[in-house]
């Protein structure tokens, strides 16, 4: 920040996550904008931080039948079971247009087993426009139908089996909240070697029909993601930050609820270096816009000068 930008009450909103320079902290939440064509008919990426892909896994899923989706008090429950597109059509029709878009792009890995994860990563991470590779790990392995993401050695054993082969890309691990202490995979992340963590995905839950005694969601249960999970969330991201990442330097992408500037700051000031917005893209998909907007309000009014005299400054 120069003294002329000071003096003038300019904020620089920029934030390096590991190497991946954003204009500003707010990115997208995997699987809430789609590929990024679709989204881009709504907002302009170049004015996200970064845009975050739906998951992508070798081979092209038909996902779990509806209802997929449905709406809960502050949040709603997804069981979309990873529909998504397959990597080769992935390659072959979405990265050419990705490759026009300036903003750092970040795609979201999923696989049913650690050969499937091997594949998206060694395939993808040559490909100059992809930023950053976030590994889902809330899917459970075919080999023994348990999560990747709830049990630290299992993680730790995907997460290494995956490292030497994500060269260029910044390599991030989105962490799942469905475990007695997030400590524990978040460490065992970074002995996995992970650059970045994501903290939060989908909180388990489930709706029910009394009228019909059925579950809502075809797949019985879902994620539970907007409002209703931030408080979860934010005690995820400060716990970690402070048990963890600090210490490691390692910087952590928050989210779980965010809607607003506040929320945003929240975030922030619990530690994380950048924030995602997911379901609230659903009500407005030009939130991220209004966000940056708020934060640097925030910042001025405060006399701060930049993102990074938020992170980690709780009291
Ligand atoms: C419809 C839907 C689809 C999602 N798909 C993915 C996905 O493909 N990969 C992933 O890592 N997270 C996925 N998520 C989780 C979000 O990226 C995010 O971690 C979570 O929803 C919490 O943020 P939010 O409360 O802002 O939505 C999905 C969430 C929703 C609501």
């Amino acid at each position: 920040m120069s003294p002329e930008a000071k003096r003038t009450g300019n904020v620089d909103l920029a934030v390096n996550l590991a190497g991946i320079r954003m204009s500003n902290p707010v990115m997208t939440a995997s699987g809430t904008s789609g590929y990024g064509p679709d989204f881009a008919e709504h907002v302009d990426l170049e004015k996200l931080g970064a845009f975050v892909t739906k998951a992508i896994s070798p081979e092209l899923r038909k996902g779990n039948p509806p209802p997929r989706t449905v709406e809960t008090a502050a949040g709603m429950l997804n069981a979309i079971g990873l529909a998504n597109l397959g990597l080769d059509r992935f390659v072959a029709e979405i990265v050419p247009f990705l490759q026009t878009v300036s903003t750092p792009i970040i795609v979201n890995v999923v696989g049913h087993s650690i050969e499937d994860y091997q594949t998206v990563c060694d395939r993808l991470d040559p490909i100059d426009c992809i930023s950053g590779l976030e590994l889902n790990v809330s899917c459970p392995n075919v080999a023994d139908g348990l999560e990747f993401g709830t049990d630290a050695e299992r993680l730790e054993n995907l997460v290494a089996s995956v490292r030497p082969l994500v060269k260029r890309a910044t390599l991030i691990v989105k962490l799942s909240p469905n475990v007695t202490d997030i400590v524990q995979t978040a460490q065992a992340a970074l002995r996995g070697g992970a650059d970045v963590l994501s903290v939060i995905n989908t909180l388990r839950g489930m709706a029910i029909n009394a009228d019909l005694r059925r579950p809502i969601l075809a797949n019985r249960c879902g994620g539970l993601s907007g409002p209703a999970i931030k408080p979860v969330a934010l005690y995820c991201v400060d716990r970690v930050y402070t048990q963890v990442a600090r210490d490691a330097q390692v910087p952590i992408i928050g989210m779980g609820g965010v809607y607003d500037w506040r929320d945003a700051a929240e975030f922030l000031l619990a530690g994380a270096t950048a924030i995602a917005v997911g379901t609230a893209l659903f009500v407005d998909p030009t939130i991220p816009m209004r966000i940056c907007e708020g934060l640097a309000t925030y910042l001025r009014e405060r006399g701060l000068t930049s993102t990074r005299d938020l992170i980690g400054q709780l009291g």
